[in-house]
């Protein structure tokens, strides 16, 4: 079984990343950033009370994103999870940390995907994702094969997020560094910390994973 966390700026690549770790390994992918808009899409009253917070580029609660990582650790995995944009504070470290003990679960690694700013407003504003799978793309990097088509599902619900915007980016740069950056030293100083370097192409930073995971 292995558990990693996936931890990196906005735009770094976590979610390409889980997804291709999920399809290779087998892994479950728990992604806190999709499990709220899953939630806002559904239209549910928590769903509702995150919307305006996510558009802006604010953290949600921990309480609110704690719970929900507790609600999918508690259907079992063989295979282990990959925690993608989770935790994101000192608070939701301890959390999960408090909550594998009590599963009986390890975590094995956290990778920390190093990106500068430059490029990942580039990301952010080249991505869109389809609405139906979930396949994550980029204009220029990672386009479709066929315009406007999924190439996974052949959806044509192909969208941009809300908070892809440079004012939201900026916000959520800056939530990144003030209360998340803080977790690359909570989790060195835990032996837990390897790092790659995030700018290199999608397939090279899934080699540098494996080579880490492989070691773990
Ligand atoms: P979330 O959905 O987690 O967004 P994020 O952390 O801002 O990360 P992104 O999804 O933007 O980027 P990514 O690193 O996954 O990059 P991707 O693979 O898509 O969170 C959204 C919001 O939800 C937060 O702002 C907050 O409000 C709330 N939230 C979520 N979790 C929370 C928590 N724990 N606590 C509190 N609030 C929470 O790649 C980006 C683009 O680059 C894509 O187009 C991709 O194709 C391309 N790309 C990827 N890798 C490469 C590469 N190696 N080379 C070239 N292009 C690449």
């Amino acid at each position: 079984m292995t558990n990693l966390i996936l931890l990196g700026p906005p735009g770094a690549g976590k979610g390409t990343q889980a997804r291709l770790l999920a399809e290779t390994r087998g892994l479950t992918q728990l992604s806190t950033g999709d499990m709220l808009r899953e939630a806002r899409a559904s239209g549910s009253a928590m769903g509702r009370k995150v919307a305006e917070v996510m558009d802006r580029g604010d953290l949600v609660t921990d309480d609110i994103v704690i719970g929900l990582i507790e609600e999918r650790l508690a259907a079992p995995n063989g295979k282990g999870f990959i925690f993608d944009g989770f935790p994101r504070t000192l608070a939701q470290a301890d959390a999960l940390g408090a909550l594998l003990d009590r599963l009986g679960l390890t975590l094995d690694a956290v990778i920390e995907m190093r990106v500068e700013d430059e490029a990942l407003v580039r990301r952010i504003s080249g991505r869109f994702s389809c609405g139906t799978c979930g396949e994550v793309y980029h204009d220029r990097t990672r386009p479709t094969r066929r315009p406007g088509v999924c190439d996974v599902c052949g959806s044509t619900d192909l969208r941009r997020r809300p908070d892809d915007n440079p004012e939201a980016l900026r916000n959520r740069l800056l939530e990144y560094y003030k209360k998340t950056s803080p977790l690359i030293g909570y989790y060195h100083a835990k032996g837990k910390l390897a790092s790659v370097d995030g700018l290199a192409g999608i397939e090279e930073v899934a080699a540098a994973i494996a080579r880490i995971l492989d070691r773990a």
